[in-house]
């Protein structure tokens, strides 16, 4: 997996990049308290904070947008994106939401009551989030190695059957409204999860009564890894895994900001019409009309063409070796990564990286700021600053187990060169690595700090 691959598309259009002096840098550094969140964007050389909305549409995308149709109701629009829903994922009952944490807010509000529970491999934290917010119990349940970052296993984001058992057993299948499965497992380092586990956990959750709905986001980036990592699906279209795939679930949400490759746009289906009622009256209280969502027209167009896009191979082949190719250079210069390299992001460990920081002077941090100061580029920390939280009862501080840096990679955006260019940055970070210091909060609000926190260095 680790040549480049030549990219299947050639540029038409170009955004300028510029990267900053050395000085210029760190001036914005300081400007924006040592948080990334907080630096202006065109401050930036290599933007890899993440690859939601962040890819490069393509001409027919752009034609597509020309061929909008405003109405509000009913528009040409919203049945070619019904066509497409219809034909991918073999659903009739969907809506187009703003984004996939609309789908979440919706589905969550139409299905979970206080104190049910909604099991998965592992939610991402907009829909853990959106659970909790119905006064619902997120829990995660995927299998030990997607835990463990030097596991080689091929499908990390797999579900743990037995403990799926084991909690339906003891939390009763009454109060679990619905189970989820989210592909790739972005918050365990975007890992797929094959067929057959799909297969055992639709079967699992059937055997109770309980529907069962997949978080779609990366579903085509999964849908590739088990055409190249399952026996039995080598001969088989990606589209006819995906089809595969979504007959086993009752529904669905999607952020179509990632393998739909729009800048905005998200899905919501079901199979139960009493349930796709309900979705529809939540949908026209809180985003519009079911026939556009939170959508323009042309955004709905830009998501029928690019759910095509997102699932055609010679892009998903050349998708998944450009990360495993920046993975493969990282490792070369001296850094590990949560293994093997996943379809949207490289994972750094940082903890591993930096020993002498300890957790609470923030190690992903450190790396993060280092790589911004050192090349301009922004990756985004997933460690402590993001997950350590006082113990309820004792006050003590609970610290993740790992600290990690996340490179997301946009779509179709960034060239070799790029990707060349961010591990010979990491390569010049290494070699003084042991130079680097942490850094304490100087504000830090109670909830989801990492967005607006501000930092001084140690
Ligand atoms: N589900 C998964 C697996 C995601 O990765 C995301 C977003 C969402 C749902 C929510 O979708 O942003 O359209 O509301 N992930 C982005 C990321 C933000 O950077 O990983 P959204």
């Amino acid at each position: 997996m680790s040549t480049y691959p030549p990219e299947p598309f050639r540029i038409k259009t170009v955004e300028p990049i510029r990267l900053l002096s050395q000085t210029e840098r760190e001036a914005a550094l300081e400007a924006a308290g040592y948080n990334l969140f907080a630096l202006k964007a065109e401050d930036i050389f290599i933007d890899l904070l993440t690859d939601s909305g962040t890819g490069a549409m393509s001409h027919e995308q752009w034609a597509a947008l020309m061929r909008g149709d405003e109405s509000y109701a009913g528009a040409r629009s919203y049945y070619r994106l019904a066509e497409a829903v219809e034909d991918i994922f073999g659903f009739r009952f969907f809506v187009p939401t703003h984004q996939g944490r609309a789908a979440e807010n919706i589905l969550s509000a139409v299905l979970v009551r206080p104190g049910q529970s909604v099991p998965s491999n592992m939610h991402f934290d907009t829909t853990d989030a959106n659970i909790r917010a119905r006064g619902g119990r997120p829990t995660n349940l995927v299998i030990d190695e997607g835990l463990d970052p030097q596991s080689q296993h091929p499908f990390k984001g797999n579900m743990d059957i037995a403990k799926l058992k084991a909690f339906i057993e003891k939390t009763g299948p009454e109060n679990i409204p619905f189970g989820m499965m989210t592909v790739t497992n972005n918050a365990g380092g975007g890992q797929p999860v094959s067929m057959a586990n799909l297969r055992a956990v639709a079967e699992t959750y059937h055997a109770y009564g309980i529907p069962f709905y997949i978080d779609a986001a990366r579903y085509a980036e999964n849908c590739y890894f088990i055409k190249l990592r399952e026996p039995g699906y080598a001969a088989k279209s990606v589209k006819e895994i995906a089809g595969e795939m979504f007959s086993l679930a009752d529904g669905f949400c999607m952020s179509a900001k990632k393998d739909a490759i729009v800048n905005i746009g998200g899905l919501l289906a079901t199979r139960d019409e009493k349930v796709f009622q309900a979705i529809q009256n939540e949908l026209i209280l809180r985003e519009g009309f079911p026939t556009y969502g939170g959508l323009a027209g042309r955004d709905l167009d830009a998501m029928a063409v690019g759910l095509y896009e997102g699932l055609d191979e010679a892009y998903l082949a050349y998708r998944l070796h450009q990360t495993a190719y920046l993975g493969e250079r990282i490792r070369e210069a001296g850094l590990q990564i949560v293994e093997p390299p996943g379809g949207h992001a490289i994972y750094i460990d940082a903890g591993a990286f930096l020993p002498h920081i300890p957790h609470g002077e923030f190690p992903g941090q450190a790396l993060a700021v280092e790589l911004y100061r050192q090349g301009g580029i922004r990756g985004c920390e997933i460690g402590s600053i993001m997950f350590a939280h006082p113990d309820p009862e004792t006050g003590e501080m609970v610290y993740p187990k790992l600290e990690l840096v996340r490179l997301a990679i946009p779509r179709r955006t960034y060239t070799q060169s790029h990707l060349d260019y961010v591990a010979e940055t990491l390569a010049q970070i290494q070699k003084r690595a042991a130079s680097l210091r942490g850094y304490k909060f100087t504000y830090a609000p109670a909830l989801l700090r990492h967005f607006t926190a501000k930092f001084a260095p140690l």
